[in-house]
């Protein structure tokens, strides 16, 4: 038994499953079996897969969903979801279905501008760098024209570049920090070839300009990336009824006139206080936030890690949504930054990600990025409001119901007894196994 290799990425996939099935498989044939067996049976759909990552030997299944009754600044939407945890799904088509009577969702796009770096080395005089820097930029500006052609022509492309002089951090480091419009498109590959090109020419410029003398041309790049803090590539979000309109909230939850929604504001209050619950709280938000940017072949990672540095902006991890009453007028809000495309990358390579962008009405990047917030806003306001009134237990446990039950190998006429018993009982592994003993031994 080997459980290394070289000249893995080599092998066939056959190959590769064989070789994984013998070292790392207590039952290789059930492995291989396994592997092989969610895999597309169309060659062709499995090689676009394939094609997606080095060293694929199956495909990892998540349920394509939708939540219905999405309605965004007038516009009905069935919003495409992939996740999978069990209750997200639901608690953002009730929270859907809850704002459709009263309004709907509200979205505006606050910037759409997307970021990038070059870092730089120079021992030199910071005054003679700083003086130098019209004509660098200008060089820049021409010497990357080829590269922004098609994205001028598009509308967008190049905006300016600055100079950020680092050197009390850290000795010699100076930056190099652009910015960009790429319309549609999330831009990744684009911003990235452009900084490259500025890493080049950057150096060049330094040690062929005639006015610095030998010991100024020593200059040392030292990486050239996009920045996944776009805090000027925004979202704004919103809900608002008056608080009349939000009695049933509190009925429905046994709790007297406008309890539920003073709870509601305490909690996102609370969310912007502590961080301990402002990350659960945004791990809220992004439940929503992260299946839809799944479902449309967007980089959630990127979506992540954008999101979480904007949420401590201002020092401290607070809440990304603020809620509050004033003059009777309940508003709940979340502003956050989305850098997503709904062109290139994943989006027409994925045929379900392009099915989830027709599904959209085939959406520009900026009505993505409110469909989005619109989602994120739905999934938090859903969490909080069952965390104030009911707990969320009760609805999640009920959704892990099925999980349950395929785990303990119900069959249909027990799953469809289970369903019933415990509309009335609270759902736990132990109570439905005891359940499903139970059945058995009376011979169901
Ligand atoms: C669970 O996935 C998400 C929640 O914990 C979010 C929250 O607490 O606000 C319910």
């Amino acid at each position: 038994m080997t459980r290394t290799i070289s000249g893995f990425s080599k092998l066939s996939k056959r190959q590769k499953i064989e070789w994984l099935a013998a070292n790392f498989f207590e039952d290789p044939a059930a492995a291989e079996q396994t592997l092989t067996a969610w895999r597309r049976p169309d060659e062709q759909q499995q090689n676009i897969i394939d094609g997606f990552t080095e060293n694929a030997v199956s495909n990892y299944t998540l349920p394509f969903s939708v939540a219905p009754n999405f309605m965004i600044n007038g516009k009905a939407y069935a919003v495409p979801m992939v996740i999978e945890e069990s209750s997200v799904v639901a608690a953002a088509s009730s929270a859907a279905k809850f704002w459709l009577d009263r309004g709907g969702f509200h979205a505006e796009v606050l910037g759409t501008v997307k970021l990038g770096q070059v870092h730089f080395r120079w021992g030199g005089n910071p005054a003679r760098l700083r003086a130098l820097f019209p004509a660098l930029k200008a060089h820049l500006f021409a010497t990357s024209a080829d590269l922004t052609a098609n994205m001028r022509q598009r509308g967008g492309g190049l905006q300016e570049i600055n100079l950020l002089d680092f050197t009390h951090l850290e000795p010699e480091y100076y930056q190099l920090r652009a910015s960009f419009e790429t319309c549609d498109s999330m831009g990744a590959n684009f911003i990235n070839s452009v900084l490259e090109r500025f890493g080049n020419q950057l150096e060049h410029f330094i040690e062929t300009h005639p006015d610095l003398s030998d010991k100024d041309r020593d200059v040392e790049v030292i990486m050239c990336i996009l920045s996944n803090y776009t805090p000027n590539c925004l979202v704004r979000a919103w809900v608002e009824c008056s608080e009349a309109e939000l009695e049933d909230l509190a009925r429905d939850a046994g709790l007297p006139g406008h309890a539920a929604v003073d709870r509601i504001c305490t909690a996102v209050r609370i969310a912007g206080i502590d961080p301990y619950r402002a990350t659960t709280h945004n791990k809220g938000i992004f439940n929503g936030i992260d299946a839809v940017v799944l479902a449309t072949g967007n980089d959630f990672r990127a979506i992540e890690a954008c999101g979480h540095t904007y949420a401590c902006r201002n020092g401290q991890y607070r809440s990304l949504s603020r809620a509050w009453v004033e003059r009777g007028v309940f508003r709940f809000e979340l502003e956050i930054p989305l850098p997503i495309g709904t062109v290139g990358g994943l989006t027409a390579l994925h045929p379900l990600a392009k099915q989830a962008l027709e599904l959209l009405g085939n959406p520009s990047a900026p009505e993505l990025m409110m469909i989005v917030a619109a989602v994120g806003l739905a999934q938090n306001f859903a969490a909080v409001r069952s965390l104030v009134t009911t707990g969320i237990q009760q609805g999640h446990m009920k959704m892990h119901l099925t999980n349950i039950l395929h785990h303990l190998g119900a069959t249909a006429a027990e799953s469809t007894a289970a369903q019933d018993y415990f509309c009335r009982e609270t759902v736990s592994f132990s109570a439905v196994r005891t359940f499903l003993e139970r059945q058995r031994s009376n011979g169901f």
